[in-house]
């Protein structure tokens, strides 16, 4: 029979208040919060102020809460909580992705010690049931890619900026009131949102871990309107995408960046708050996954997801990051890009193993050819630089010599 959850939540903000409102609403799911701890005292909110504690172990030390769902978005604090709760044989639910990503030895260790879950769904692309399809359907070998875009705040502002004409500042704005948004939104606009995301992925994906700051990430916080001008011109939207790929050495690459998308191209469509998730396969070829990537309910259906799991004491095997598991590669791949400069700037060219197009208008330049990922780093330091992808390039190695074309004036 399945257990009944007696719930001690972390947080009710956007998705800890939409948890809450998803579990009244589902009548039939045997579960009950029993407490909720929150930092702030006397802040209004939607329940009577005796159902709240800001004593965390009011949570952790109760025999009767056996499950701990943590919902804040602070990652020190959410990482003493889902350890303590650990330690204590509770089971845990997260969100948390930059505290799950920032901390996946150790959680597995803990997990694996105190032979206790922790999920973690909501992480991952919100509603679109990634991570537990990751761990189950594709827990074989057949895994070649997993790409898409991961980021909802991203995705609704490059939407509505490119697409609808609002200003990026207005964007942002809207995407935080509608609770997409980190409360720190450096974290989704620097890209270092969905590098947090792809670490976790890449775990369930290939049984690589890799620390997020170890993943080349370029966020949409420096696009400027010559990139959305080229863009459109091509008939391509800007996206972010992060993918985590299977090299032809067995080693596993990750990336995030905004890239230009083609129309037909299946991440073409996806707009707004949605995410979509890509996965290539060497019997099943390509599959795609779409569904809202950001916002309390979306976020709160995760959540649910897990619970319910839990009741059947569901937790996650982590097989691929046993004994052949793929390792991280740092070497080199070669990707075509689009490079927007300062009109003369220096050592833009330098970067290229090729140049296809150079351009130089009043106020800026753009460049656009092959490099290596070393020499995209270097690119993306020069000042006044921004960089959009066309995409890995396969053939990039056997690239020789170096083809430069003259400058051309628009
Ligand atoms: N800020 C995140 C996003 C929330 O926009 O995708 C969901 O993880």
């Amino acid at each position: 029979m399945r257990k009944k959850l007696n719930i001690g939540l972390f947080g009710f903000g956007c998705v800890g208040s939409g948890l809450y409102e998803v579990l009244e609403r589902t009548p039939g799911f045997n579960a009950r919060i029993g407490k909720i701890c929150v930092k702030q005292e006397g802040k209004n909110r939607a329940l009577a102020p005796e159902r709240f504690t800001y004593n965390m172990w009011d949570i952790l030390d109760d025999p009767d809460i056996n499950v701990v769902v943590e919902l804040i978005d602070d990652a020190d604090s959410a990482y003493e909580i889902v350890t303590a709760a650990l330690k204590r044989g509770k089971p845990v639910v997260s969100a948390n992705k930059k505290m799950i990503a920032a901390h996946l030895p150790e959680l597995l260790t803990l997990q694996k010690r105190h032979n206790v879950p922790l999920l973690y769904e909501a992480a991952c692309c919100a509603s679109i049931p990634v991570i537990r399809n990751l761990e189950e359907y594709y827990d074989n070998d057949l895994l070649n890619s997993i790409e898409g875009i991961i980021n909802g705040s991203t995705n609704f502002i490059l939407t509505r900026t490119a697409e609808q004409g609002i200003g990026y500042d207005e964007a942002l704005r809207l995407a935080q009131e509608r609770g997409f948004a980190e409360s720190d939104p450096s974290l989704d606009v620097s890209g270092r949102d969905a590098a947090n995301k792809l670490a976790i992925l890449a775990l369930h994906a290939f049984g690589t871990i890799i620390h997020p700051d170890e993943i080349f990430t370029v966020g949409i916080d420096r696009l400027g309107e010559l990139e959305f001008r080229y863009a459109a011109e091509k008939g391509c939207k800007i996206r972010l995408i992060a993918r985590a790929s299977r090299n032809a050495e067995g080693g596993i690459i990750c990336l995030v960046a905004p890239e230009f998308v083609r129309p037909g191209e299946w991440l073409y469509g996806v707009n707004d708050e949605f995410n979509g998730v890509i996965t290539r396969n060497t019997f099943s070829d390509t599959q795609f996954f779409v569904g809202k990537g950001a916002g309390a309910f979306p976020t709160a259906s995760a959540v649910l997801s897990d619970l319910s799991a839990l009741t059947y004491d569901y937790r996650y095997e982590y097989k691929k990051a046993g004994a052949g598991r793929l390792g991280y590669v740092q070497q080199e791949i070669y990707l075509d890009v689009f490079c927007r400069h300062p009109r003369n700037a220096q050592g833009v060219a330098e970067c290229f193993t090729e140049v296809k197009e150079q351009y130089a208008f009043a106020e800026a330049g753009f460049t656009t050819g092959s490099l290596s990922l070393s020499r995209l780093r270097e690119l993306g330091e020069l000042p006044g630089t921004s960089i959009v992808l066309f995409g890995i390039n396969d053939a990039g190695k056997t690239i020789s010599g170096v083809v430069k074309k003259e400058l051309q004036e628009a």
